[in-house]
């Protein structure tokens, strides 16, 4: 039976951490400022972003909800990003995906200065990762790496398959366990044969948004298993992309849908923000 990797938990001590930090930032006049963008109607982006808000409040952040029609245009969306960007009580921007066809997502992503993209999703960011210098690393990502150290996974010379290719997570992830010594592979749709390369890892990161469909017998025994999906089935159930129960009888440690990945999102956005407010701090002395 495997250890679950309790995400929830993980995310509250770092929440802990980051209350604290921010009480300090404020001895200093500095109140560290996300401003979230919320276009359209989508339901689930009004949760995450409603999460997002209360999070902030919770480690005594300000934040403030810029709610806009879905009829909006990309200039209009623009205009607001460049006010943003220069309001100095904001010191982190996030603008929720996706967004309404009429708008360039990439032209909107490309507009938040570099310093207050606490995404990571800054063409810049992108490549400062790419390369591996410092950077703010996009939070899913960012928050599975640091479950695998509080889990005390050391990646180096470890097989690691990815499943899912997407900019926010799958390519991203991969980066930052390349940059750990794994050696990684990233598989997706059109991969041949996924239950052998997925027998073949040690860790197992799983981004499709499938339900279910990482068979536990895939697993190899003593295999670490991430998994990033959260997918409704019925009314109320949310289940991963790993089927869980088969997968824990294989895995040395398996993190459960929910209370797993979900929780460390908005924690490592939480500590990007705070980040990019003692930034501000460092660079005005
Ligand atoms: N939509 C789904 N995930 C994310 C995320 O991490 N950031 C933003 N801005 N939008 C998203």
């Amino acid at each position: 039976m495997s250890t679950i990797i309790d995400g929830k938990a993980i995310a509250a001590k770092l929440r802990a951490e980051i209350a604290a930090q921010v009480k300090k930032l404020q001895t200093q006049g500095i109140t560290p400022g996300l401003a979230t963008v919320l276009v359209g109607e989508d339901p689930a982006s009004e949760v995450y972003v409603r999460m997002k808000g209360n999070a902030c409040q919770d480690v005594g952040m300000h934040s403030v909800k810029h709610t806009l029609p879905a009829e909006t245009t990309e200039a209009e969306l623009l205009t607001l990003v460049d006010r943003l960007n220069n309001d100095p009580t904001i010191h982190g921007i996030l603008v929720q995906l996706p967004l309404p066809k009429q708008i360039n997502t990439d032209t909107v992503l490309e507009a938040i200065s570099p310093a207050k993209d606490v995404d990571g999703f800054h063409p810049y960011n992108v490549g400062r990762l790419m390369v591996g210098k410092p950077t703010f690393q996009p939070c899913t990502p960012y928050g599975i790496m640091v479950m695998l150290r509080e889990a005390g996974v050391d990646l180096a010379g470890k097989e690691v398959v990815v499943v899912g290719r997407s900019n926010i997570v799958g390519k991203p992830v991969a980066l930052m366990c390349l940059q750990q010594h794994a050696t990684v592979t990233i598989c997706h749709s059109k991969t041949r044969d996924l239950p052998s390369k997925v027998r073949a890892a040690d860790v197992v990161i799983a981004a499709v948004g499938i339900p279910e469909m990482i068979k536990g017998e895939w697993i190899k025994e003593g295999a670490v298993v991430i998994d990033v999906g959260v997918n409704r089935v019925g009314e109320k159930k949310l289940v991963g992309d790993v089927e869980f129960a088969a997968a824990a009888q294989r895995a040395s440690a398996i993190t459960p849908v929910p209370g797993g990945v979900g929780p460390m999102t908005i924690t490592m956005l939480l500590h990007n923000t705070l980040e990019a407010a003692q930034k501000t701090v460092a660079s005005t002395r």
